[in-house]
């Protein structure tokens, strides 16, 4: 038994919806959230920046005592964690392999599309994912790198929006996927627009489940499982503590408010020890 909380963090709010669902699936675990709003999105920077921004990040989580991390983001489990997941020394979790075989269970015709940010795109990491699992399957990807700025504006479901996964669907719909990855936190509140964009024959797949219950079983391999007791949650911003309340209560369904702001520029990477 370990009473510790798990470390989740993600570039900005969109993280919340892991958190969401590791809250539904592990009651008893205390979490720390760290959501890096103030330099969000990572999706469009450099791989550079990306590794630079995670190590400083996994700095902070671990300066928390945390037991576990688990990388919500997409980018940075595509782009960062390859480089920087040997220093840390407690297990890490990351999206992208959940997301990839919760895409092979559910998927009939084995045509499958991922969206996701530019970042992740272009790393090619889910289509490699998923053809190490089975490379008889075909996959399509689309970088969708507005739907971060409309789920941040809190533009869920509008004219605009629908206007947008319209012009960013239309190959996927032409290439008859029956399976799309949402592979990038954000994707999933806006899962009824791209729902009635993409008909209901598609499959929508967010990691975000099935990395619950990779980690529901590691916690009990590796005896990490917290005794019962209250969970307590803790959230983190880079930015507006205001923002993180207002947004992260539309994501979670429910007031948060033990929110906190720190400054990255005290996580120096170089000093902090992973
Ligand atoms: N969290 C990022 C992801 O899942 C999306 C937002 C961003 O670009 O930073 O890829």
């Amino acid at each position: 038994m370990d009473n510790r909380p798990i470390g989740v963090f993600d570039s900005g709010l969109g993280g919340l919806t892991v958190v969401k669902e590791i809250m539904k699936l592990l009651p008893n675990e205390s979490i720390i959230y760290f959501g890096d709003d103030g330099r969000t999105p990572y999706g469009t920077k450099s791989r550079e920046t990306v590794i630079k921004y995670t190590r400083q990040d996994l700095a902070f989580l671990l300066s928390m005592d945390v037991k576990l991390v688990v990388v919500a983001c997409n980018t940075v489990s595509a782009v960062a964690l390859p480089e920087v997941r040997s220093s840390v020394k407690v297990p890490v979790l990351e999206v992208i392999e959940p997301g990839a075989r919760s895409a092979l269970k559910k998927t009939k015709k084995g045509r499958i599309g991922v969206i996701a940010t530019p970042a992740t795109t272009s790393s090619g990491v889910y289509p490699k994912a998923i053809k190490s699992m089975n490379p008889n399957v075909q996959i399509f990807s689309q970088a969708c790198p507005l739907f971060v700025n409309l789920v941040e504006e809190g533009w869920w479901d509008n004219r605009i929006t629908r206007m947008i996964a319209e012009e960013y669907l239309k190959d996927l719909k032409q290439a008859k996927i029956d399976t799309l990855v949402l592979g990038c936190t954000h994707y999933p509140l806006l899962a009824d627009v791209i729902r009635d964009v993409m008909g209901d024959e598609v499959a929508l797949v967010s990691s975000a489940e099935e990395l619950s219950i990779t980690l529901k079983e590691l916690l009990y391999k590796e005896k990490l499982e917290s005794a019962d007791g209250e969970a307590a949650y803790r959230f983190y911003t880079s930015d507006s503590v205001e923002k993180f309340r207002k947004l992260g209560k539309m994501i979670l369904g429910k007031e948060i408010t033990d929110i906190e702001r720190v400054d990255m520029e005290n996580y120096d990477q170089i000093t902090c020890k992973l």
